[in-house]
């Protein structure tokens, strides 16, 4: 078994979350970075991270991390750290493509004697059933004689700031007793709010998807009382206060769940579940009350344009902020898209305004391009659809002023207080 100091790192994957890792590592130790994107790995190199998680001076701190994406550079690393994605496909089932890929690349250069940790997100049993099997096959080697393996997963929030690989208690786990002790001390080094050692890789793996699943369930739950409430003329976040005056109320908000992960790893587990035979029921309806709220949001706008006389046919409607969560540039999954398509086929034209969002990016990913600056006294509708730190300092007079003399403002994220907006979810 390695000892600590004779440990050679690499991260397979620097996005989001291995980046982070890695910077912090390559603090301490040598760590190679590894990446099939060249254009990122070039970005890094040239020291900025466009993911906007690691500042430029982070990167410098990061003295003896290095960028590859040469297989190469990997040989004479004896743990490799993997972070690739976990989407799903267009039929909502895990792609574990990238998982593959990534065990394929290290199965290449796989010694004995050395550690593979899985961190992406996956089912319970995805690091031992489906990603082994690929090590073993392209290496030759022999799981847990020859080489062993580890599932630690991350639990970042991008763009939150307080929040970071460090400060957040990590789980661990190891294939042996032995590699979970090693690979529980090699995360203690940098994880400065401490570990938790899962007694097997499955418990890590079925930690992770249901914290995201809870949460997924969590604000189901509270979207289809706003759904309720909204019908009753009772306003829901008047509710959720008085509610949330209990000790034991949790304070969750409705809202549109986006991203790659609460939107998308609830599905890693039910795809688990049916192919054991158990069909899941709440956490799926969950899922499907959660992905319609786009449509909901929409009608919602559109009835209290009527009641205002507002023509909704050609209309035009202004959707502030279209990243899947505030104050961070991520567009994945981000189902303010949802609304924007909606409201198109209302045909009305729709203005989108997000500072954080490089327009390149929203234009590639979803053929939208989001205007420079919103007009003034041009809007119907304005829909503030993500609280961005700069949309909160701006305030109601000011984002009322964008609209013109007679429209409604629908606040989805309680940016501003009941009577300052028309709407709100
Ligand atoms: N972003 C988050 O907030 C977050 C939080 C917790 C867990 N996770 C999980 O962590 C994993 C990674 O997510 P992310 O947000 O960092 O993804 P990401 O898309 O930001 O980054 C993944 C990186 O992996 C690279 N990559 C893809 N295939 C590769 C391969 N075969 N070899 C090497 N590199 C490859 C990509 O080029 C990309 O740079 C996912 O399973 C995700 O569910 C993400």
């Amino acid at each position: 078994m390695h000892k600590l100091d004779e440990i050679r790192l690499a991260v397979i994957g620097l996005g989001y979350v291995g980046l982070p890792l890695a910077v912090e590592f390559g603090k301490y130790r040598t760590v190679v970075g590894f990446d099939i994107n060249q254009a990122r790995i070039e970005a890094l190199k040239a020291g900025h991270d466009a993911t906007l998680e690691v500042s430029d001076e982070e990167l410098k701190e990061a003295t003896q991390l290095r960028f590859s994406t040469q297989l190469n550079d990997l040989a004479e690393c004896n743990i490799f750290i993997v972070t690739v994605p976990t989407p799903i496909d267009g039929h909502k089932k895990p792609d574990l493509t990238p998982l593959i890929k990534a065990s394929q690349t290290i199965g290449e250069v796989l010694k004995k004697g050395d550690i593979v940790i899985y961190e992406s997100t996956v089912y319970p049993g995805a690091t031992e059933e489906d990603c082994v099997p690929v090590l073993e096959r392209i290496s030759g080697l022999k799981f847990n004689i020859d080489f062993f393996a580890g599932y630690s997963p991350e639990r970042i929030n991008p763009g939150d700031k307080e929040h970071r690989v460090t400060t957040i208690k990590k789980v661990t786990s190891g294939s042996t007793p032995e590699v979970a002790e090693l690979i529980d001390s090699l995360y203690r080094q940098i994880i400065t709010a401490g570990t938790h050692k899962a007694s097997s890789i499955k418990v890590a793996e079925a930690a992770k998807v249901i914290e995201n699943t809870q949460r997924d369930l969590n604000i189901a739950l509270i979207n289809e009382l706003a759904l309720i409430f909204n019908k009753m003329g009772i306003d829901t976040e008047a509710v959720l206060q008085a509610a949330g005056t209990k000790w034991n109320f949790l304070p969750f908000r409705p809202g549109l769940v986006g991203g790659h992960c609460i939107g998308v790893d609830p599905y890693y587990l039910t795809h688990k579940a049916e192919s054991i035979g158990y069909h899941p029921e709440i956490i799926l309806a969950g899922r499907r009350l959660n992905d319609s709220m786009g449509a909901y949001v929409v009608s919602q706008l559109v009835k209290a344009m009527l009641k205002r006389r507002i023509h909704v046919d050609g209309a035009r409607v202004l959707v502030m902020g279209l990243t899947f969560k505030e104050n961070c540039p991520d567009l994945r999954n981000t189902k303010v898209v949802d609304i924007i398509r909606e409201l198109a086929d209302y045909n009305i034209k729709v203005d989108v305004y997000d500072p954080w969002v490089s327009l390149e990016e929203a234009q590639h990913e979803y053929g939208i391009t989001p205007v420079a600056e919103p007009a003034n006294g041009a809007y119907d509708g304005i829909i503030l659809a993500v609280a961005h730190g700069q949309f909160n300092s701006l305030g109601a007079a000011s984002i009322r002023r964008l609209g013109k003399a007679e429209h409604v403002l629908y606040d989805l994220k309680y940016l501003l207080s009941a009577e300052e907006s028309d709407l709100r979810l």
